[in-house]
């Protein structure tokens, strides 16, 4: 077999958000497919990157009061330990804000222009006259104009599913400001599309496409390809056009670009060789794996750009579903919108690798995650039926063989019926046919056990003078069972590798079986997975959602950054008793706190919390006070900490401890 040489990649996050499960389905789909490309011996790279230009990041930034900079920062950092946890293995992680992907896109962008293919005109768009800024339309709102519905965004109606302009809204207000966006002309730049057509065309009959992505496209050729607007104006965070000042690509012309950047990074890493992947002479395969949303991109504009600008274009687009968990779109209040985090807080990783890998295939269709269906297919699955195979053989061979296998197997045949299966289970992997590739392996599986039940190692155990057949028993029951993680590597590389460790030997694509060899304590590899886990799961997202909800709903998708149980206790929380409150003179929102909190000398703290309490009333108060804030000097005084107050932007509210608490009291 030729050594194949390959490029991966999955969609690039965005940099405003969590990664959840949903976005998971991507990063194992595609991770399984590149470990098991790997596994065969063929040079596979696989890059990604955070997507983070864009409106939406910069007012994300502006409303933390950060810089954009400093936002995607801190998010690629937390997507990277999500994806680190999921055992997500990216050759290169890289930003679409580096020097890699300014470069390109400006390349990509020269190269069209000079061959004709951008032309500009004037856009009549939604303007914020009080931010000042053109607005998305997911930053209008108002009533849809089919049904009526209130509080819809411009794109589209919750309610009734239309499609329509922003400007098609009745009483639309710019979520961002409350005021009716006003229409504005400005001058915008398109790629036109339309000179692609017979390109595109080719290349969408000559790939190795889905069916249903063909479908679409026919659809999309048959509705006429119209000229993409790839220009925004100033501000916007993202890289400015080169011969257009205040005018910037849309965040959709270099996020694709942030493929070649991230791998163009990875070159300079690793002293690869980058035209060898991207010139139009390369022979290495190309893939993207994507969500079904943002077909239209990937299979149009994308390859259009590549193909303009003198690039290789992609050997095909692998595009999934959707995740619904228990059959319905993930919902913030069902505590269905589980985010990356919130999972790893309870669960093994590997369990929802083998979970996906189950139920995905290489059609687009939609993938369910049955929480009830999940414990149990994992606990049958890993636990009742492959884990199971090795508890079984592992003790004898430990304790009365002092870890020493047969030095000849019991059923050579079976041995290699199991390696035979492997050439089915690699054509399934190939064609990213997880279900059917785990099917077979359960198959499998299924028949190690009948192979034990049948033979009863533990009553050969009892039987005086038969230590040799209870060795060979053991033996074989092992060795199948190491084929089967070979096989099943791809989706648990955790596990693999505990495996590997226990066998003293590589877990490897159909191995030769181990004779004569030492082996390492058997150690549990899988626990069940008990309700309560679940349980706490769900209850975790819906508290995620009361936690993080943001005060004016403009920006759904609230981020925390995650901190653990060390940050957490760097807090110092104490009860405080208010002995004082007073007006602060020239203050609008201030009060004077004086706190006692067991402490020598009292606290002073000016809290914002004026327009909700008048001074007298919070006299003799108790309330929560973090008490090791560094001390800030106001115009008004120093301030010694802070004190503890929900709030939504429609009122303020100060936390009190249940009656009994004292001045001084830790919090934790
Ligand atoms: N930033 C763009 C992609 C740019 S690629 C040049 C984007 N980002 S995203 O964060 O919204 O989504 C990243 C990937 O996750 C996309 O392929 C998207 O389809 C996928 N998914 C996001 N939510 C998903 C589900 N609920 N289910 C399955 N895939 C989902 O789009
Ligand atoms: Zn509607």
């Amino acid at each position: 077999m030729t050594q194949r040489k390959i490029l991966v990649t999955s969609a690039l996050p965005y940099a405003n958000g969590s990664i959840h499960l949903g976005h998971l389905v991507e990063y194992i789909q595609t991770d399984i497919w590149v470990r098991f490309q790997k596994l065969l011996g063929n040079t596979c790279y696989y890059v990604c990157a955070d997507d983070t230009h864009g409106t939406a990041i910069m007012l994300r930034a502006e409303k933390e009061g950060i810089s954009p900079e400093t936002l995607i920062d801190r998010v690629r950092q937390e997507h990277i330990q999500d994806f680190t946890d999921f055992s997500i293995e990216f050759d290169n992680y890289h930003s679409t804000h580096s020097p890699e992907n300014k470069e390109f896109s400006n390349l990509i962008y020269k190269r069209l222009r000079d061959a004709g293919h951008i032309t500009s005109s004037s856009v009549k768009q939604a303007f914020d006259p009080v931010k000042n800024l053109f607005l998305p339309d997911r930053f209008i709102k108002g009533e849809c104009p089919r049904c009526g519905a209130k509080d819809q965004y411009g794109d589209n109606c919750e309610v009734c599913g239309a499609t329509y302009n922003p400007t098609d809204l009745k009483n639309p207000v710019s979520v961002l400001s409350g005021v009716t966006p006003i229409e504005k002309e400005s001058e915008h730049f398109f790629m036109n599309l339309a000179n692609f057509e017979a390109f595109l065309q080719a290349w969408t009959s000559s790939g190795t496409l889905q069916a249903e992505t063909m479908n679409k496209l026919t659809e999309w050729f048959t509705a006429g390809l119209r000229p993409w607007d790839i220009s925004r104006d100033a501000p916007y965070f993202g890289f400015e056009i080169p011969d257009q000042p205040n005018k910037y690509f849309y965040v959709w012309l270099d996020a694709p670009v942030g493929y070649m950047a991230s791998f163009k990074n990875l070159c300079d890493k690793r002293g690869l060789n980058f035209e060898e992947f991207w010139s139009t002479e390369s022979k290495a395969e190309l893939y993207h794996f994507i969500g079904k949303d943002i077909l239209y991109f990937h299979a149009l504009f994308w390859p259009a750009m590549l193909h303009g600008a003198g690039f290789r274009t992609p050997s095909s687009v692998f595009a999934h579903g959707f995740l619904t968990v228990d059959g319905q779109k993930m919902s913030k209040s069902r505590g269905t919108f589980i985010t990356a985090r919130t999972y790893l807080d309870q669960l093994n990783p590997e369990y929802l690798r083998y979970y996906f890998a189950a139920k995905l295939g290489n059609r687009v269709d939609d993938i369910d995650l049955n929480l009830e269906d999940f414990s149990q297919r994992v606990n049958a699955d890993l636990v009742g039926k492959v884990v199971n195979i090795a508890s079984r053989c592992a003790g004898f061979i430990s304790k009365r063989f002092s870890g020493q296998l047969s030095t000849t197997l019991a059923d050579t045949a079976l041995y290699q019926t199991f390696i035979d299966a492997g050439q089915g289970i690699a054509t399934q992997y190939e064609s990213r046919e997880y279900h059917r590739a785990v099917r077979d392996i359960m198959a499998l599986a299924d028949k190690a056990n009948q192979y034990i039940d049948e033979q009863k190692p533990w009553v050969i155990a009892k039987q005086a003078g038969n230590d040799e057949q209870l060795q060979q028993v053991c033996t074989q029951g092992l060795n199948l069972f190491r084929v089967l993680m070979g096989y099943l590597a791809p989706i648990l590389p955790v596990m693999a590798k505990k495996v590997a460790d226990f066998f003293n030997a590589p877990t490897i694509w159909q191995p030769v079986a181990l004779l004569t060899h030492t082996i390492n304590p058997y150690e549990a590899l899988m626990q069940r997975i008990e309700p309560k886990q679940i349980e706490a799961i769900v209850t975790a997202s819906k508290e995620d959602l009361q936690m993080t909800a943001p005060a004016n709903k403009t920006l759904s998708d609230p981020l925390q950054p995650i901190i653990n149980y060390d940050d957490f206790a760097k807090i110092d929380l104490r009860i405080a008793k208010i002995v004082n409150a007073e007006q602060v003179d020239g203050a609008e929102k201030l009060l004077k706190l004086t706190l006692d909190i067991g402490e020598d000398m009292p606290r002073t703290v000016f809290a914002g919390i004026k327009s909700a309490y008048a001074p007298e009333a919070l006299i003799g108060r108790f309330t929560v006070m973090v008490a090791n804030l560094a001390p800030r000097k106001m115009r008004f005084g120093l301030s010694e900490g802070m004190v503890l107050a929900a709030g939504d932007g429609s009122g303020l509210w100060i936390l009190s401890p249940d009656t009994g608490a004292q001045a001084g009291m830790r919090v934790k």
